[in-house]
C-alpha cells in the first residue's frame, strides 16, 4: 500500500526518447541540483516501446530508468495508451475512434482510439501487461501513470461499429428486458419503441434531440467504459507490481467525458495537469464571472479560484487525502487562443498554492522545451538548447521554503479542523444529465458549482469536495446542481444536522430524467421520498441574461437570474405537530408584467433549504450568512484578489493582484513562515503560523 510523504516534493515530465542519449545523465544530475526529486516518462512512447508488432525494444527504457535511478530520482512510469502506434491502428481499424458522422479518425496526432472498442481494450492490457511484467520490479519506479488525460481533446465519445455493440450490451445489462428501457425511455413519444436492444443505435446522425435518457446513457455508457478502460489497466499493474507502488491518473476537470470520481475509485490517489493560463483563457468566459474583464486582470497569474478548484476536488477523490500536480505550467504554453507568458514568481505561486491546497509533488511540464513538432512555443524549464528558463529560478527559490511546509496527517484532507470548510457537491454525472436535458442555453452544472465556489472562497472558507461517492461530516453543505439526488448523500446530509442548501432543480427528475411532481430522493434511479414534504415544483421557466426578477431576503433583495421555478408549498407548519414545519425564508417579488405562481423563493425544513432561483454572487451571501451566523462559521469577505487557506496549523494567504495586501486584517496567529513582515506583495504568497 503507497503511503504519501509528510513534505511536499517537485518533479518533472521527462521525455527520454526525445533528446540524445548521451545528454540524460546531465539532465538527471540538473534535475537533482534543481531539488526535483521525481520524473514522470513514457506516456505516449507505444512506437519506441513497440516499433513492430509484438517486438518490443525495453534496452532505451532500461536505460533511462537506471540513469535517473542512479542519480536519485524517483520515476513515474507511464502506460503509453494514448498513442497507439500505426502499425497497430493499420492493423486493427476498429480499434479506432469514430466522429459524429461515422468516420473513423486517422493516424497523425493522439487519442485515436475509442475506450468502448474491445480490440483497442485488448491491445490496451497487452502493452499495460508487458510494462508490468517488465517493470512492476523496478527499483527506480514508485509509481504508475494510467495512460494520460482521458478524454482530453473531446476524445471520449465515439460512434463506430464496435462502440455500438457495447453499447447495446451495456444496455442489456442495466435495463434487462427492453420494454423496461421503452418505458424508461419514453419511446411511445416520436414512435422510438424498439423491439430488441439490437435495434437500439447510438444518438447520432439524427435530425432533432435524442431522447434525453439516450442520450444520458449514451454519456454513462462512455464513462463507465473509461472506468473500466483504466481499472484494467489498475489490475494488470497491481498483480504485477511491488506492493508499495502507487497507481495515479493525471485529470482535467473540463474533460467531460467520463465521470472522474468512478475512475479514481480505481487509483491510489488523483493527480491532475494544472495550466492556470491556458483554462483562464479557455473557459474564463464560460464561467460568466466577468467576461474578457476579468481573463485581462489575471492574464499573468490565473484566476483565484479556478485552479484551487482542480486541487480541491482531486485531493478529495484520493483515498490518500493528498494530490499530486502531475504537470504544471512553467510558462507560456501553445494550446489557448492566446498565450501569455506569466508574471515573474508565478511558478512559484502555483507551487505555493497547490501545496496550500494539499499537493504532495508538484511536477512541471517539461524538462525542455521540444524543439519539433507540436508544442514547440510549449515552454519548459529548460529551453530546447539546454539553457535554464525562468522557471527553473523560481523553482530553486523554493529550496529553503518546502521544508518549512510538512504535513501533518499526510492521510487526512481537512488537515484536522473542518470548522471552517464547507462542503460542495459536484458530480459529473449531474453535468451529463444537464446536457440531456436542456431548458436555457447558459445552464451548465460546473459553471454553478464554480461561482459557488467563487464565493465561499472569497469568504475565507475552505472548501472539501463531496459526492455519492465520498461523503464527510462538515459544517455545512451545498449542492448546487442535482437533478437526480441520491437518497444515501442526502440521509448522510441529513444525519448531521448541518445546514444544506440545494439549488434549482435538485431532485426534479428520476434517474432516466422522468418529471416529478416535487423534489425527491432516488434509490438506484427510482424515486423513493420527498426531499421536503409539501413542497411541489409547478412550472419551471429560464431567463435571458438581460432579465432578472427581484428576490427579497431579509429586507435584502437580490436577482434571481437564468433559471426559475414556481414552487406551491402545502401544509405549512402546523401548531403542535412533531414533524419539522415547511417554512418560507424568502420571496419573489413579483413586478408588473411578471406571471403569476411566484411565490416562494427559498423554503426551508429542517436542516434542508431549497431555492427557486440561481442566485448571483450578492444572493449567495445574502443566503450565507444568516445561515452561516447560526452555524457559527466565521466568514468574512476577502478583497477580490486575496484568497486564504488555513491547513496543518498555517494559514496561507494567496495575493492574486498588484497591490501588496497587509494581512494583519486577517487577525494572524503567528508569524510569517514563507514571506517577510505581514504585508504579502503583489503576486507571491505569504504562509504565516496560524495556532
Ligand atoms: C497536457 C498534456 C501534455 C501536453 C500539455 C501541454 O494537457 O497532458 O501531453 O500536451 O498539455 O500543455
Amino acid at each position: 500500500m503507497y503511503q504519501p510523504e509528510n513534505h511536499p516534493r517537485l518533479g518533472v515530465c521527462y521525455y527520454p526518447e526525445h533528446w540524445p542519449e548521451d545528454t540524460w545523465e546531465a539532465d538527471a544530475a540538473r534535475m537533482k541540483e534543481l531539488g526535483l526529486s521525481t520524473v514522470r516518462i513514457g506516456e505516449f512512447a507505444w512506437a519506441k516501446m513497440e516499433p513492430e508488432p509484438g517486438v518490443y525494444t525495453w534496452g532505451w527504457l532500461d536505460r533511462a530508468l537506471e540513469t535517473l535511478g542512479n542519480a536519485g530520482l524517483s520515476v513515474v512510469l507511464c502506460t503509453p495508451t494514448p498513442t497507439p502506434p500505426k502499425w497497430l491502428t493499420d492493423a486493427l481499424p476498429s480499434t479506432l475512434r469514430h466522429s459524429e458522422d461515422g468516420l473513423p479518425e486517422k493516424h497523425g496526432s493522439r487519442r485515436h482510439c475509442s475506450v468502448a472498442s474491445r480490440t483497442y481494450r485488448e491491445q490496451s492490457r497487452r502493452i499495460t501487461h508487458a510494462l508490468a511484467d517488465r517493470y512492476g520490479k523496478n527499483p527506480h519506479i514508485i509509481g504508475w501513470q494510467t495512460d494520460n488525460e482521458y478524454s482530453c481533446h473531446d476524445s471520449t465519445l465515439s460512434y463506430g461499429p464496435e462502440d455500438r455493440d457495447a453499447f447495446r450490451l451495456w444496455l442489456a445489462k442495466v435495463y434487462g428486458d427492453i420494454n423496461a428501457l421503452n418505458a424508461q425511455w419514453g419511446t411511445v413519444f416520436w414512435s422510438m419503441t424498439y423491439r430488441s436492444f439490437d435495434e437500439v443505435d447510438l444518438p447520432n446522425r439524427l435530425t432533432a434531440d435524442p431522447a434525453p435518457a439516450h442520450w444520458l446513457d449514451f454519456r454513462r455508457f462512455f464513462s463507465d467504459m473509461t472506468a473500466e478502460f483504466n481499472r484494467e489497466q489498475c489490475d494488470i499493474l497491481r498483480a504485477g507490481s511491488r506492493d508499495d507502488m502507487f497507481i495515479t491518473h493525471n485529470f482535467m476537470v473540463a474533460e467531460m467525458g467520463f465521470n472522474h470520481w468512478d475512475v479514481s475509485a480505481d487509483l491510489d490517489f488523483a493527480s491532475w495537469d494544472s495550466y492556470p493560463l491556458g483554462f483562464l483563457e479557455k473557459f474564463g468566459s464560460r464561467l460568466s464571472l466577468g467576461g474578457d474583464a476579468l481573463i485581462d486582470r489575471y492574464m499573468r497569474i490565473g484566476h483565484p479560484d479556478l485552479v484551487a478548484f482542480h486541487h480541491d476536488l482531486y485531493r478529495d477523490m484520493s483515498r490518500t487525502g493528498r494530490l499530486w500536480v502531475m504537470e504544471q505550467q512553467p510558462g507560456p504554453v501553445n494550446w489557448a487562443a492566446w498565450n501569455p507568458a506569466p508574471v515573474d514568481g508565478a511558478v512559484r505561486f502555483w507551487t505555493l498554492e497547490a501545496i496550500a491546497h494539499g499537493a504532495e509533488v508538484v511536477s512541471y511540464f517539461r524538462w525542455r522545451q521540444a524543439q519539433w513538432a507540436q508544442e514547440t512555443y510549449h515552454t519548459g524549464l529548460n529551453r530546447p538548447d539546454g539553457t535554464p528558463d525562468r522557471a527553473s529560478l523560481e523553482i530553486e527559490s523554493l529550496r529553503d521554503d518546502l521544508p518549512k511546509l510538512s504535513f501533518s496527517d499526510v492521510n487526512d484532507a481537512s488537515n484536522g479542523d473542518p470548522s471552517n470548510t464547507v462542503g460542495l457537491y459536484f458530480d459529473w454525472d449531474a453535468a451529463f444529465t444537464y446536457e440531456a436535458l436542456r431548458q436555457g442555453d447558459d445552464q451548465n452544472a460546473i459553471a454553478t458549482t464554480f461561482a459557488w465556489y467563487h464565493c465561499l472562497r472569497r469568504l475565507g472558507l475552505n472548501v472539501e469536495f463531496i459526492s455519492p461517492a465520498r461523503m464527510a461530516v462538515l459544517p455545512a453543505y451545498i449542492i448546487p446542481s442535482a437533478p437526480v439526488l441520491d437518497a444515501d448523500m442526502v440521509d448522510f446530509i441529513r444525519q448531521t444536522g448541518a445546514p444544506a442548501i440545494f439549488g434549482v432543480r435538485a431532485g426534479s427528475r428520476d434517474g432516466t430524467l422522468n418529471w416529478l411532481p416535487q423534489p425527491m430522493v432516488c434509490e438506484e434511479g427510482a424515486p423513493v421520498e420527498p426531499l421536503l414534504d409539501d413542497l411541489f415544483l409547478d412550472r419551471t421557466e429560464t431567463l435571458r441574461p438581460t432579465q432578472r426578477i427581484d428576490v427579497d431576503i431579509d429586507g435584502t433583495t437580490v436577482a434571481a437570474k437564468s433559471w426559475v421555478e414556481h414552487l406551491r408549498v402545502m401544509g405549512l407548519a402546523e401548531p403542535g405537530s412533531n414533524e419539522p414545519p415547511l417554512e418560507i425564508l424568502a420571496q419573489f417579488n413579483p413586478g408588473q408584467f411578471e406571471p403569476s405562481g411566484l411565490d416562494a423563493a427559498i423554503v426551508r425544513q429542517g436542516n434542508i433549504h431549497y431555492l427557486a432561483f440561481d442566485p448571483d454572487y450578492e444572493g449567495m451571501k445574502a443566503i450565507l450568512e444568516p445561515i452561516f451566523d447560526r452555524a457559527m462559521i466565521a466568514a468574512d469577505e476577502l478583497p477580490e484578489d486575496i484568497r486564504t487557506r488555513r491547513s496543518d496549523g498555517r494559514l496561507y494567504v494567496m495575493n492574486f493582484g498588484p497591490e501588496p495586501f497587509d494581512a494583519s486584517v486577517l487577525g494572524l496567529r503567528g508569524g510569517a513562515i514563507v514571506g517577510e513582515g505581514t504585508s504579502v506583495q503583489p503576486y507571491t504568497v505569504s504562509v504565516f503560523a496560524d495556532s
